[in-house]
C-alpha cells in the first residue's frame, strides 16, 4: 500500500532513501570503544590473525561490493584477496586451507549458488564469515562467524539500501582484520574508521541533489544503452551502476574498467551515446583522475555524451562533462557509498520513465534460492 512505502511510488525509491540510516545502523552496533565486533564468532581471534588469503564469494550486486572490498583489504591488511562469483567458485576447485578466510555477502543468506559456495569452503577447513541482512538465515548459520547488516527489510528487487550496507559492513570486515592482525598504515586505517563515521550524513547530502539525476534520467530514457566506466573503487561502482540499468530499465548495459577503453569499449562509441564516468577524488588519487580526465576527452570528442559523477569543486572535469553530477568529498575507498546512489537514481527513474514497475522487475527474483 502507499503507507507501507511511506509515500513513495515504489519500495524501492523508499528504499533509495533510507541508505543513510540503514548505513548508521549497520555501523552502529559494531564499533565497541574503537575497535570492530562482529555479530557471531566462533572462530578464534588467533585464527583470524592467522588467515593468509581472503575470498569474497557473492552474487549480484553482492558481487559489487566485494569488489569494492578488495581494494579496501589488500590495501589496509596487505592480504590477498580474490571476489569470486559464488556460481564459479565451487566448481572451480579454489585452493582453501585452514589459512583462508572465505567472506560469504548475502542480503538474503539465502542465495543458493552463495550457500553452497560456503559448504565447500567449510568441507575444505577454511573459515567462512557471513555478511548477511537477514537475522538467522542459512548462510549465517552454516558460518564460523557473521557480521549483520541492519539495512532492515529490502522489499525493492534490485538491491539498493542493502548494497550499501554490504559495502560498509565488508569495510567493517577489513578493519578487523588490520586490527587482529595490524596494520602498515595505522594513521590512514585510523582516519578511514573514523571518517567511515560521518558517511551516513554525506550520502545524505547526495539525496538531497537527485532532482538533477532524476531530470537526466527522464531525458536519456530512451537511449539504446549506455556505458559506465570507472576506475580503482570506482569499477565496482560502474558495474553496479550498469547492472541497476539492466534490472530495471532493460537497457543494454556495461560497466568497464575506464583503462580498458582502448582494448575495446572505445569501438562502441557513437554519436550521442551516453556513458557515465565515475571519478576518483582528484585529491586522493591524483594519476588515476588525470588519466581518466583524458578518458572523457577522448570519449567526448568521439560523440559521446558524457555524464561524470564527480567530487564537488572538482573543476577539471566541467569542459568535458555534458552532465555533472556533483557528490561530496570523502576518502578515496569510501567513495562507492556516495558515488553509488545517483547511478541507483538514475536506473530507477529511466525505468519509471520507459513506464516499468521498478520494484518487481520482469523475469527476476528478489532470492534466488536455486542453482
Ligand atoms: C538477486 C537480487 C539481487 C541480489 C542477488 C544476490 O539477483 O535481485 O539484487 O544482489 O540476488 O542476493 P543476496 O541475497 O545473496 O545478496
Amino acid at each position: 500500500s502507499a503507507a507501507e512505502k511511506g509515500g513513495h511510488e515504489y519500495f524501492m525509491l523508499k528504499e533509495i532513501d533510507e541508505q543513510p540510516e540503514a548505513l548508521a545502523n549497520t555501523l552502529r552496533g559494531h564499533f565497541d570503544g574503537g575497535r570492530i565486533i562482529l555479530d557471531e564468532q566462533r572462530i578464534s581471534d588467533q585464527d583470524l590473525r592467522d588467515v593468509d588469503k581472503v575470498f569474497v564469494v557473492a552474487c549480484g550486486s553482492a558481487y559489487h561490493s566485494g569488489l569494492v572490498a578488495k581494494y579496501a583489504i589488500e590495501h589496509w591488511c596487505r592480504l590477498p584477496v580474490e571476489v569470486e562469483l559464488a556460481s564459479e567458485f565451487r566448481y572451480r576447485d579454489p585452493v582453501l586451507d585452514r589459512a583462508t578466510l572465505v567472506v560469504a555477502v548475502s542480503q538474503s543468506g539465502e542465495t543458493a549458488d552463495t550457500l553452497e559456495a560456503v559448504r565447500h569452503a567449510r568441507e575444505q577447513k577454511a573459515r567462512v564469515l557471513a555478511v548477511c541482512n537477514t537475522n538467522g538465515a542459512q548462510i549465517p548459520r552454516e558460518s564460523d562467524a557473521v557480521l549483520y547488516t541492519h539495512a532492515g527489510p529490502e522489499i525493492g528487487v534490485a538491491s539498493t539500501k542493502a548494497f550499501l550496507a554490504q559495502i560498509a559492513a565488508n569495510y567493517l570486515v577489513g578493519l578487523a582484520l588490520a586490527q587482529a592482525r595490524g596494520t602498515k598504515y595505522p594513521d590512514e586505517v585510523a582516519r578511514e574508521f573514523a571518517e567511515l563515521e560521518a558517511m551516513p550524513a554525506a550520502v545524505q547530502k547526495v539525496l538531497s541533489t537527485v532532482d538533477q539525476v532524476r531530470d537526466l534520467g527522464r531525458r536519456i530514457a530512451d537511449s539504446k544503452a549506455v556505458l559506465f566506466l570507472g576506475r580503482h573503487v570506482g569499477f565496482p561502482v560502474a558495474l553496479e551502476g550498469a547492472l541497476k540499468l539492466k534490472e530495471l530499465a532493460y537497457m543494454h548495459a556495461e560497466g568497464f574498467a575506464a583503462g580498458e577503453l582502448k582494448h575495446g569499449p572505445i569501438a562502441l562509441i557513437e554519436e550521442g551515446l551516453p556513458v557515465v564516468v565515475v571519478m576518483p577524488s582528484p585529491k586522493g588519487r591524483a594519476v588515476l583522475h588525470s588519466k581518466l580526465v583524458s578518458n572523457i576527452s577522448e570519449i567526448q570528442a568521439r560523440g559521446a555524451r558524457t555524464i561524470v559523477i564527480a567530487e564537488e569543486g572538482d573543476e577539471t572535469v566541467r569542459p568535458f562533462a555534458d552532465e555533472l553530477i556533483e557528490i561530496p568529498a570523502v576518502p578515496t575507498l569510501l567513495q562507492p557509498l556516495v558515488s553509488t546512489v545517483p547511478l541507483q537514481v538514475l536506473a530507477a527513474e529511466i525505468a519509471r520513465t520507459r513506464g516499468y514497475d521498478v520494484d518487481k522487475p520482469r523475469n527476476l527474483a528478489k532470492s534466488v534460492t536455486v542453482e
